[in-house]
């Protein structure tokens, strides 16, 4: 039977459950979710969701990197597939809802589907995407990097943990080596476009009081460390004139970082932000000069030429610090990517389904990173926004409402039908 698929709706209840039991695995203090790629909660996660996948009556496939993929066929098998999804890794005590929402979100959109015997044109798959997060190495959007092809091997020399694991180990223990890194590369005529759910993780969308958010394009960072080694020496006895003090010049990078972004930190300038994340001192005692500092730099926009600017800005501004303080310098690149425009025609119709049941939407860029901007590499993609209380994310505080992922999963609903029946 074939309902007319304006009828099609979602069970909330099932999916604020799912949301919930999800967020229990890797809760920690204070309502915060610790889910690092390739740890054991981490992989718990991915279980529970093969565990509902099989439920659903859903076919599963797993990649070798760990990506999921549940599909629902569509009344012509062979058409390429609508993949939906996100992430369920997570920063290190972060929130409920960064990723989980679009990956429970798009099971939910396919179960009632299925519940509801409503079969679409097209394949339907839900996509669970590994190491979403550059939490623990430094390195974002992996596993959509992979099924996009946009992982090199030089990429991956300088990923590496607070415990210095390194990444390419961790994918050499899983089979993937430099010379497979295209194996896991989904062929593009397979797939007919992507699309994905978020939180916002931002302000905009509660300062308009709008429920919904459309995505236009997606800010790219440029990631780096850099190690400044000087001299450890002793603390008492070492004159202030002599010392080589890494922390410190550490520290004038720190200030530079924020002093650069800010000069061009306006929508007219490119809306860069740049943050030092993340410093390793040694020795890292109270009666020792720094011998060595180590500093992660994120610098991120929606324009290539404004975060390429700031990025030479303060690579020079670290050159100079290092002279003046006679202290040595690395600066290790991690990534650099530029920013992702979304599909056109898929803005276009995520505001028509918006529209149609008169819901208030904002078009917007996304300042956070996702896996759409990956899949945009190799099919047409879309993404919503749902409203951020305070605009808070990658902490504890994170909080959406469940009225608001209620209405973004009907929407991603409406939004699977139209693409995978319509031509697009
Ligand atoms: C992903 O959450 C990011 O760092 O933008
Ligand atoms: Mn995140
Ligand atoms: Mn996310």
């Amino acid at each position: 039977m074939v309902l007319p698929t304006t009828a099609v709706t979602i069970n909330k209840r099932r999916l604020l459950r799912d949301l919930n039991a999800v967020s229990r695995i890797g809760i920690g203090d204070h309502g915060s979710v610790t889910r690092l790629v390739f740890s054991i909660k981490e992989l718990r996660g991915r279980q529970f969701l093969i565990h509902l996948m099989r439920q659903a009556g859903l076919q599963i496939h797993i990649d070798r990197i760990g990506n999921i993929f549940g599909r629902l066929d569509g009344s012509n098998p062979k058409a390429p597939a609508v993949l939906v999804g996100s992430h369920l890794d997570t920063v290190l005590h972060g929130g409920k809802f960064d990723g989980t929402m679009g990956v429970i979100g798009a099971l939910e959109a396919v179960r009632a589907l299925k519940e509801q015997t409503v079969m679409l044109r097209s394949p339907v798959e839900v996509v669970c995407f590994v190491g979403e997060e550059s939490s623990r190495f430094g390195y974002s959007t992996l596993g959509s990097s992979l099924v996009a092809g946009e992982v090199h091997g030089a990429d991956l020399s300088n990923a590496a943990d607070a415990q210095g694991t390194r990444l390419e180990d961790i994918l050499s223990s899983l089979g993937i080596y430099r010379s497979n890194l295209r194996s896991m590369r989904r062929d593009p005529a397979s797939v007919k476009a992507y699309l994905e759910l978020h939180i916002e993780q931002g302000p905009i969308l509660e300062a308009k009081k709008k429920p919904i958010g459309v995505v236009t394009s997606i800010a790219a960072p440029t990631r780096f460390r850099v190690v400044f080694t000087g001299q450890a020496d002793h603390s008492g006895t070492t004159p202030m004139e002599m010392r080589k003090d890494a922390l410190v010049a550490a520290a004038e990078l720190v200030v530079a970082v924020e002093k650069i972004s800010r000069r061009y930190s306006r929508m007219e300038k490119g809306r860069v932000v740049g943050t030092v994340g993340a410093m390793k001192i040694e020795p890292g005692v109270i009666n020792a000069i720094p011998g060595k500092a180590e500093l992660s730099v994120d610098i991120r926009s929606i324009t290539a030429s404004a975060k390429n600017r700031v990025v030479r800005l303060v690579q020079a501004k670290i050159r100079e610090i290092a002279r003046r303080r006679h202290v040595r310098i690395e600066i290790l690149p991690i990534r650099e990517e530029n920013p992702v425009p979304l599909d056109k025609r898929l803005v276009h119709l995520l505001k028509e389904c918006c529209e149609a049941k008169g819901i208030a939407y904002e078009v917007m860029p996304s300042g956070a990173g996702h896996d759409a901007m990956q899949m945009a590499k190799i099919t047409p993609s879309g993404m919503l926004f749902i409203p951020s209380r305070r605009g808070i994310s990658h902490s504890p505080l994170e909080w959406s409402d469940p009225e608001d992922i209620c209405l973004g999963t009907q929407l991603l609903l409406d939004s699977i039908v139209r693409v995978a029946n319509e031509k697009i």
